[in-house]
């Protein structure tokens, strides 16, 4: 088997890394989490750069770093550092005075790592699948970029969401019975968590239904490659529109809400549909038709809307487990992209 070396490497898409080096990823993320010894990555520089709220994400990555014994710096764009343009050839004469071309060549020389949060817009889906902001810092920034949430994948979360899963079946998650819900919500949200997420539970090659209604599918490319790496792990995807025929038997309920490719850019459209639907709240009277299902979010959650306050506050719900994991699973990323 090649060593594993991941320093130098982007960390944009979970696909990025072979699964060997998502294990590798992990097995040190266990080693973090269960020894409280010291891993040094002392001088170095991670820049955290934030075109988005955060409560998780940074929190956990700025102290995942001074635990780590090296230094963060966390700039708000638009606050803390300038507006960035991110389109080529375009006069600069509207409110971004930088270009992402200047500005990531500048944080190259001074970090050893940029991590970058960019969601989509939500109006243009050709534009959004292109990543614009990540993929003008992986085009111009000679240190590696760490994905933090694009419009595309959420990576970190997807190794914290895999490494959970790996936690609530004792390692084996092959051919486990895993659903991915969608939930309704009040505004249309990003499909970064739902495609890292489909990629994590295919890393772990378990049996993963997509339960969603018509119209809200995930990208067809995220779902040729969930399913070509399930294939591989022995397990398999398959999409449900029936919220109800998915959970009967379940082992774990991922709920989350996003937007429909279908009514992309038309929040209207996309609501006037979503009035038509059933309910996809998650309940516990749901929750009663699985195999005793952990429940699982990447958080934030709006309460009795996702899901309800008793899924919430009930002892199967693992949600705060898999934040911690954020902590551990980022920490071991860093320290394999930056040490070894
Ligand atoms: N799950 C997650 O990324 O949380 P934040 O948006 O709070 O960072």
């Amino acid at each position: 088997m090649p060593a594993i070396d991941l320093k130098g490497r982007d960390f944009v898409r979970l696909s990025d890394f072979s699964a060997e080096e998502i294990d590798s990823i992990l097995n040190l993320a266990f080693e973090m989490k269960r020894e409280q010894r010291q891993w040094s990555l002392k001088g170095k520089t991670v820049i955290l750069l934030f075109f988005n709220s955060s409560l998780r994400t940074r929190t956990s990555m700025e102290i995942g770093v001074a635990q780590l014994d090296a230094n963060a710096v966390v700039l708000n764009v638009g606050q803390d550092a300038w507006n960035l343009e991110w389109r080529e050839g375009v006069v600069m004469d509207g409110d971004s005075p930088e270009h992402i071309k200047d500005a990531a060549k500048v944080l190259s020389r001074y970090g050893d790592i940029i991590a970058v949060r960019s969601f989509p817009k939500l109006k243009d889906y050709k534009e959004d699948s292109e990543d614009p902001i990540l993929s003008s810092f992986v085009r111009y920034a000679t240190a590696p970029i760490i994905n933090l949430e694009s419009a595309v994948e959420h990576p970190c979360q997807g190794l914290a969401d895999l490494m959970t899963l790996r936690e609530v079946f004792n390692h084996t998650t092959r051919r486990k019975k895993v659903v991915l819900s969608w939930a309704p919500h009040v505004k249309p949200l990003p499909l970064a968590v739902p495609h890292s997420f489909a990629l994590a539970a295919a890393l772990g090659g378990c049996d993963l239904t997509i339960a969603c209604p018509e119209h809200f599918d995930l990208a067809p490319e995220v779902m040729a490659q969930a399913e070509a790496i399930a294939k591989k792990g022995g397990g398999n995807v398959r999409v449900e529109r029936d919220q109800d025929k998915a959970f009967a038997g379940a082992e774990v309920i991922y709920a989350k809400s996003w937007c429909s490719r279908h009514f992309y850019g038309n929040p209207k459209a996309e609501f006037e549909y979503r009035a038509k639907l059933p309910s996809w709240t998650v309940t516990e009277q749901k929750m009663a038709r699985t195999s005793r299902a952990k429940f699982m979010h990447c958080l934030p959650i709006r309460r009795n809307v996702v899901a309800t306050d008793g899924v919430l506050d009930d002892e199967d719900c693992v949600v705060y487990q898999q934040a911690e994991n954020r902590l551990h699973a980022q920490k071991a990323l860093l320290f394999k992209m930056l040490d070894g």
